[in-house]
This record gives structure tokens, C-alpha cells and sequence, in this order.
């Protein structure tokens, strides 16, 4: 960091607030982020009982992730939402995205070495298959909730087949899903029962996936995981767990959007669309990347500071709740040529896509959700090239994790 006293830095309190929090619809506004990003490298914005800064710039991402400036929110993330005990805080006190340090290591290290690319590489027939099998059902039927009936079946079922859980017990597997995947990111706090009661059968279902491989491993992904956990020995019975839950619920709601973001902008582009269905194989990354970057689904990374920290001309004092904008940093000019456009063939793709976070927590499903975002859209081009919107235009509601409200589509 440079010497804070010779130059005249400006203070926390002169960087503008913005009047509206982050659950304002305003949020997801890539017009205002153009206009204050041009202005100002940091705003305020009220965040549940707290306030946030949030950077706006792609030259700050380093800064805010690296652990010599901050560290990761751990409950507090909760205690602004105004929730201090309950199944909602053990799982978020016990998951390896709010732990730092060696909490972090120990938690994610047997999860990181199971969903490796190179495991995960393997899974691409999978996924295809799964895609086809859901085109199947409703190919030639006229319009259909994609959001429902596609994009959240598809990372489900793969997830359910990776744990070994059963066909049958997938319609209640989903909806635990659906009714607790808010947990890791804002609580709305009017469901918090609902929510909580749901965590709590889900948490008794893991436990039972567990203690069953405990008991009778079958050299699938929970054996092994079960199998490290064990040798390592320096997890709780309810980290291990909470590792579980967390991959489920941070590998749903987040590819089930970006899968329907993407798939509507290539509609919108048909010239775009057209050249996938050309070439799939050759392309699907590319589309897959372009829907990550044009829309990408969690918001921000947000950490606090563990020291005062000059960033960007101003002095961000230790212990504030300081983010990087997902939304911002995406389409700054400074990294992306022409940023407004959706562009499949764009050249300035970046190596570590910021979509999926940076640093420590990067994203530790990334590997997965490339095979299933990617073998999505190659098998949609291939099977189904005649896909039209049906419905209104989807849109992304502000959250942490930007939730699609509805998409409606047919397979013509
Ligand atoms: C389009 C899909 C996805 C996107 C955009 C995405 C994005 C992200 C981001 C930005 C983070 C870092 C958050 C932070 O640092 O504050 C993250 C962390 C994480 N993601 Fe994903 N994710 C996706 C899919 C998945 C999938 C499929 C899984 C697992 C099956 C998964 C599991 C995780 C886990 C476990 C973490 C925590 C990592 C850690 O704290 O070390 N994600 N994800």
C-alpha cells in the first residue's frame, strides 16, 4: 500500500451515497453503474442494518480479495440481516464461503480435490445426456416454463446423480433446494420459518447420505469426500455437512439463471444464435462466457477490511464491509472492448472470469457449472435450433444472487 501521509487522500466519508439499498431494482441497472463507474471508483449503499462500499473499477478486484487487506464476512454477513442464531446461522458459520483462513482450508480442500476440472471434465456426457432428456420432454409441445421446467431441473438432477441420490426422492430434493437457496445469500426475513424448517429436513437428508457411505462406500463423490473428511479428521460432523448442503445450494440457483440469461440474449442475437447452431461444439464456451459476463447472476464480493486500506485515492477504514461490483467490473471499458455488447466472438475474454469470483473463494463449482452451462447450450443449438421466447422478457431481480423471474420458451 502506498504512504498513506504524503498524499492527501479522501476519506470514507466522501464517497458518495447512494440513497437506495441493494435490494432496489435500480441495482441491476448497467446504465447507472456506466454513469457512476465514469464518476467515482467507489459508492456507499446501504446494505440490511449496515452500509457497504462497493468498487466499481476492475483495477481494484485484487486489492479487495487479497487476505493482507481483507478477510472474508463470516456471520456478520447474517447478524445485518438481523439473524443472530438458528439453523440459517449454523449453516452459514459452518460453510467454507463465510470461513477465512485455515476454517477455509480445511473445509474446502476435500470438496476442491472431488469437483476438480479434470473430474469434472468426465461429467460433460452426463450433463448432455440430461439436457436431451429434458429437450425430449417438450420438444414439439408447444410453451413451457424454461426457468422451472429446464434450467433448475438440469443442475439438480446432475447434482442429485453426483451424490447418488435417487430419481424418486428428487421432487422433494428440489424443493428444498428452491426453498432454502436464499440462505446464502439475502433472507428474505418474512420466510425465515419456512426457510428454516426446510434446512433442517435437508440437513437430516445429508446426514443420512453421509452416515449411509460411512457405512457402505461405493467409490462415488460422497464416499470419497466422506473417505477424506475421515483421514483428515479436523471437521465437525456438521462442517461436513454444511459443505454438502453449501455445494447443492450455491451450484443451483446461480446456473439456473445464467443458463436462461444465456440462452435469452443468443435469442435476442439470432445472428449469434444462428452461429452456434453452426458450430456448437466450437462455440458453446465462447456463448457460455458472453452470457456469464453480459449477465452474471452473483452481484458482488463482498469482504471487510482488516486494516485501513488506501484503495483507488481513498482511505477505507479497517473493519468496512468493502465489494467488488460483479456487475460494474464486467463491463468496464478498461478490460472489455465495446463492454454494452453481447458478443460471443469477443476476443477480450479474460483467463479467471471474474464471474466466478477471485481469489481464495473463487468459485469452487467452476468446473461443473462450465460443463453444464456449456453442454446445455451446444445440445440446445443441436436439438432444438427453432427455440423462440414465448413470453415476456426474462429479468434479473437484485440480490446477492440474481434470481430470473420467469422465461417462458418453445422447441419448435
Ligand atoms: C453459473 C454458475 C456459478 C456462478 C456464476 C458462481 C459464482 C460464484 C462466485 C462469484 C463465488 C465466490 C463468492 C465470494 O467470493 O464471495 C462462488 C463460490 C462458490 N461456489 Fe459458485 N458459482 C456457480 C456455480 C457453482 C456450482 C455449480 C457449484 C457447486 C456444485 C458452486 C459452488 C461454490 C462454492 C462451494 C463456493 C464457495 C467457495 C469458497 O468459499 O471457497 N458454484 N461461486
Amino acid at each position: 500500500m502506498a504512504d498513506t501521509e504524503t498524499k492527501a487522500l479522501k476519506s470514507y466519508a466522501d464517497i458518495p451515497l447512494l440513497d437506495w439499498d441493494l435490494l432496489n431494482p435500480e441495482f441491476s441497472s448497467y446504465d447507472l453503474f456506466r454513469k457512476l463507474r465514469e464518476e467515482t471508483p467507489l459508492v456507499k449503499v446501504q446494505m440490511g442494518m449496515g452500509t457497504m462500499v462497493l468498487g466499481l473499477r476492475a483495477s481494484m478486484v485484487d486489492d479487495v480479495v487479497s487476505p493482507e487487506n481483507t478477510r472474508q464476512l463470516e456471520t456478520e454477513m447474517k447478524m445485518m440481516q438481523g439473524i443472530f442464531d438458528g439453523p440459517i446461522f449454523d449453516f452459514i458459520a459452518q460453510v467454507m464461503l463465510f470461513a477465512n483462513g485455515e476454517a477455509h482450508q480445511r473445509r474446502r480442500q476435500p470438496v476442491a480435490r472431488t469437483f476438480a476440472f479434470k473430474l469434472m471434465e468426465a461429467m460433460r456426457p452426463k450433463a448432455a445426456t440430461v439436457a436431451a432428456e429434458i429437450i425430449d420432454e417438450h420438444l414439439g409441445k408447444g410453451p413451457f416454463d424454461f426457468l422451472k421446467e429446464f434450467a433448475a431441473q438440469l443442475p439438480a438432477r446432475i447434482i442429485a446423480d453426483i451424490l447418488g441420490i435417487p430419481r424418486s426422492d428428487l421432487p422433494v430434493f428440489m424443493k428444498w433446494i428452491s426453498d432454502t437457496a436464499e440462505s446464502i445469500g439475502f433472507v428474505d426475513v418474512s420466510r425465515r420459518a419456512d426457510i428454516e424448517t426446510s434446512l433442517v429436513a435437508f440437513n437430516a437428508y445429508v446426514d443420512k447420505l453421509l452416515a449411509d457411505r460411512r457405512a457402505n462406500p461405493r467409490g462415488d463423490f460422497l464416499s470419497d469426500y466422506v473417505a477424506a473428511t475421515a483421514a483428515s479428521g479436523d471437521m465437525t460432523d456438521g462442517e461436513i455437512r454444511a459443505q454438502v448442503v453449501g455445494l447443492i445450494l450455491a451450484g443451483s440457483d446461480t446456473t439456473r439463471n445464467s443458463m436462461c440469461m444465456t440462452l435469452f440474449e443468443l435469442l435476442q442475437h439470432p445472428e449469434q444464435w444462428k452461429a452456434l447452431c453452426a458450430d456448437p461444439d466450437g462455440l458453446k464456451k465462447r456463448a457460455s462466457e458472453e452470457g456469464l459476463r453480459y449477465q452474471p447472476v452473483v452481484s458482488a464480493i463482498p469482504r471487510v477490511t482488516t486494516k485501513d486500506l488506501e484503495i483507488e485515492g481513498y482511505l477505507i477504514p479497517a473493519g468496512a464491509v468493502l465489494a467488488v461490483s460483479i456487475l460494474s467490473v464486467l463491463r468496464d471499458p478498461a478490460v472489455y472492448a465495446d463492454p454494452e455488447s453481447f458478443n460471443i466472438h469477443r476476443a477480450d475474454q479474460q483467463r479467471w472470469h471474474l464471474a466466478f469470483g477471485a481469489g481464495a473463494h473463487r468459485c469452487a463449482g467452476e468446473a461443473l457449472a462450465r460443463v453444464e452451462l456449456e453442454e446445455t447450450l451446444a445440445v440446445l443449438a443441436r436439438l432444438a435450433p427453432n427455440t423462440r421466447v414465448t413470453g415476456p422478457s426474462p429479468k434479473l431481480q437484485p440480490g446477492a444472487i440474481r434470481t430470473v423471474d420467469q422465461f417462458q420458451v418453445q422447441f419448435a
